[in-house]
């Protein structure tokens, strides 16, 4: 059974919201034939992505950069997995309140050294997500999960 791995920092109600839209889209019961597996940032590791077909990786910007949970997630995984996962599927949902720009670009910068393949756009939030903001999350875990089969 194909397995996405949702790798997330939730530290607020807003990014509780949207990764708990990402994790039901991807739990839809159409996508039954996929594992969803979630894992907080701040544990995930290596072996979590190696036995990942796709990954979904979600969080905060702060001081104009990906939370430093996201990037300790990523300065885990990085050398372990970087001949490993080439052309790994991926997505990604970022919040923020004001300005995600830092964020995006560091997030394009280190997925573009792991030579992983973007599969969805980026779903960017600021502020109170709303239910439109909600829908995309479901739509990002829900078009992941369904891209694993066939
Ligand atoms: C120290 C700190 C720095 C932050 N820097 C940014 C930032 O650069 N850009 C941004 O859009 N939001 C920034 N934020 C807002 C957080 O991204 C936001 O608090 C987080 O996504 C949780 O959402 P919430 O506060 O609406 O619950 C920052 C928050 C903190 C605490």
């Amino acid at each position: 059974m194909p397995r996405l791995l949702v790798v997330h920092h939730t530290p607020s109600p807003a990014l509780h919201s949207m990764f708990t839209s990402v994790v039901e889209g991807a739990s839809d019961p159409a996508l039954a034939d996929v594992e969803v597996v979630s894992r907080p940032a701040l544990t995930a590791g290596p072996v979590d992505v190696l036995e990942a077909d796709a990954v979904v990786v979600g969080g905060p910007v702060n001081l104009g950069y990906l939370a430093g949970a996201i990037k300790h997630f990523f300065d885990q995984i990085y050398y372990p997995c970087l001949d490993e996962t080439v052309g790994l599927p991926f997505a990604a949902y970022l919040h923020g309140n004001d300005d995600l720009t830092g964020g995006r670009i560091a997030l394009e910068r280190i997925t573009t050294g792991l030579r992983w393949r973007s599969v969805q756009p980026l779903v960017e939030v600021t502020g109170a997500p709303s239910n439109d903001d909600l829908a995309a999350c479901w739509e990002l875990g829900a078009a992941t999960a369904a891209g694993l089969l066939g």
